[in-house]
Parts: C-alpha cells; sequence; structure tokens
C-alpha cells in the first residue's frame, strides 16, 4: 500500500465524493442499492432499532434503513472522510428526517460508550479500514449485548466462468471507467479490485468475525457471489 494506508483510503474518498454515488450506480449497473437494501433486510432492525453505520460515506445505507423501518430511522453515521459526509449532508437536506445523522469519526476509535447500538453495520467500508480485526472489535465494542453486527462487502466469486468474467470486468474495465469520470489523481478505482483482492474471502471473514467475539455468524452471497453480507451477534 502506497504511503500510509488511512491516508491514502481519506485522499481518495475526498477526491471522489462528488460523484461517488452517481459511479457506484453506474458501475454496479444500479445492484448496489438492492445489495444495501439485502444488508438492512439481514440486520433484523425494526422502528424502534438504535442503529450505528460505520464508514458511512454518503449515507447510502442510512438511506437504505429508512426505507425499509421509516423514515423517523434514527441512524448515526460515522465516517472519516468530511467530504464524504459532507455530500450525504447536502443530498439529504430536503429529507425532513433523522435518518442521516452524520459524525466525523474513526472506525478504529469509535466516539461511542460500551454497549450502545442494537445494530452497527458497514457497507464496502471495512476493507477500507488499516486494521480489519480492530475496526471490527471496535463494532462489537458499541454493540449492546445480543445485537448484531452487520458486514456488507465485496467478495471473490467461486465459480470459474463467473470470477474470469467479473475479474475482467472489475480489474480492466471498472478502472478506466471510474478513473476517467471521477477525474482522479489518486487510481482511486484501480485501489478498489485490489483491495477487494487483499480483503479475505467470505469463510476467512466469517472466521474473523468469530475470533473478534461475534457468535452465530452466517453469510448470505448476492449476485453470483460477487458480494456478501455477514452478520453476527454480540455474546
Ligand atoms: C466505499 S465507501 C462506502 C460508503 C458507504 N458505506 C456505502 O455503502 O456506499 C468507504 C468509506 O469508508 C470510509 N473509511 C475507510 N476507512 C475508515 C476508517 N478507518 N474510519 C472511518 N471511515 C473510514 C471512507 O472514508 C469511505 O467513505
Amino acid at each position: 500500500m502506497k504511503v500510509n494506508k488511512e491516508i491514502y483510503v481519506q485522499q481518495i474518498f475526498s477526491s471522489i465524493a462528488k460523484r461517488y454515488d452517481f459511479l457506484n450506480s453506474l458501475l454496479s449497473l444500479n445492484l448496489d442499492r438492492s445489495w444495501r437494501e439485502f444488508a438492512v433486510q439481514l440486520s433484523g432492525a425494526s422502528t424502534d432499532s438504535s442503529v450505528l453505520d460505520v464508514c458511512a460515506g454518503t449515507g447510502e445505507l442510512a438511506a437504505a434503513y429508512a426505507e425499509a423501518i421509516g423514515q423517523h430511522a434514527s441512524v448515526l453515521s460515522t465516517d472519516f472522510c468530511f467530504s464524504m459526509l459532507a455530500v450525504g449532508q447536502e443530498k439529504f437536506k430536503n429529507r425532513n428526517t433523522s435518518f442521516f445523522i452524520p459524525i466525523e469519526a474513526d472506525t478504529l476509535s469509535l466516539p461511542f460508550q460500551d454497549d450502545t447500538f442494537e445494530i452497527v453495520s458497514v457497507g464496502f467500508g471495512i476493507r477500507n479500514v488499516s486494521h480489519l480485526q480492530k475496526g471490527i472489535s471496535e463494532m462489537i465494542r458499541v454493540t449492546i449485548p445480543g445485537g448484531r453486527v452487520v458486514v456488507l462487502e465485496f467478495t471473490q466469486p467461486a465459480v470459474p466462468v463467473i470470477k474470469h468474467a467479473y475479474y475482467l470486468y472489475f480489474k480492466k474495465v471498472l478502472p478506466l471507467i471510474g478513473n476517467l469520470i471521477s477525474k482522479n489523481r489518486h487510481d482511486a478505482y484501480g485501489y478498489l479490485p485490489s483491495s477487494v483482492m487483499e480483503f479475505p474471502d467470505c469463510y476467512q471473514l466469517k472466521m474473523i468475525m468469530e475470533e473478534c467475539g461475534l457468535v452465530n455468524v452466517s453469510y448470505y452471497l448476492r449476485t453470483f457471489g460477487i458480494v456478501a453480507v455477514h452478520v453476527g451477534s454480540k455474546r
């Protein structure tokens, strides 16, 4: 990884913040919305759930919670990239709701007491955190006993023919389009596939979540196994 990972990740997301949502929809062929909806569904969130979404970016997962449990859902959204949160704030400013409450904070050091939230989620973010185990442990720390930690993340498809087609798109086409449209100097859309390749596969991630202390960890695949949602409970 070039320079310090945290600084590099912050630079990347600051530089693409304004085009992040548009490129997400374009490059995922608009599937990203359904992936977030699926994660929210698996979280078991209900109207009175207290939810924390870490690495929240522009608040798309918070919006998915609101869609599922009502516009008065209260979702605290943390991220260490101010520009991403600012795009979310601007986007939702005309929706008179409490579902996106942005807080600038590092997932490795969350500004909340132990045992605070019923659900703590992360969407396409934990892969970017410089220390995976510490990030998950910190999410667990702020979850109430019996609460759930939900991780939505890209993973590597297992079926060979899907894998080849997907890698062709993910490693060649996506960086080309992404960097071109975002006019990015930091190779943000080259970083995306390389970070997914370096990330543990879904079975390894399940083991890591269990090692961090979660129980009953299950994972569910989406879209030919390119995306996984892991859900575990805090004892
Ligand atoms: C790919 S975006 C995901 C945004 C959003 N969750 C979504 O579903 O679109 C990853 C986000 O993680 C944030 N991030 C990465 N490492 C972080 C850390 N250690 N603490 C807080 N935010 C972090 C980045 O700033 C970025 O906004």
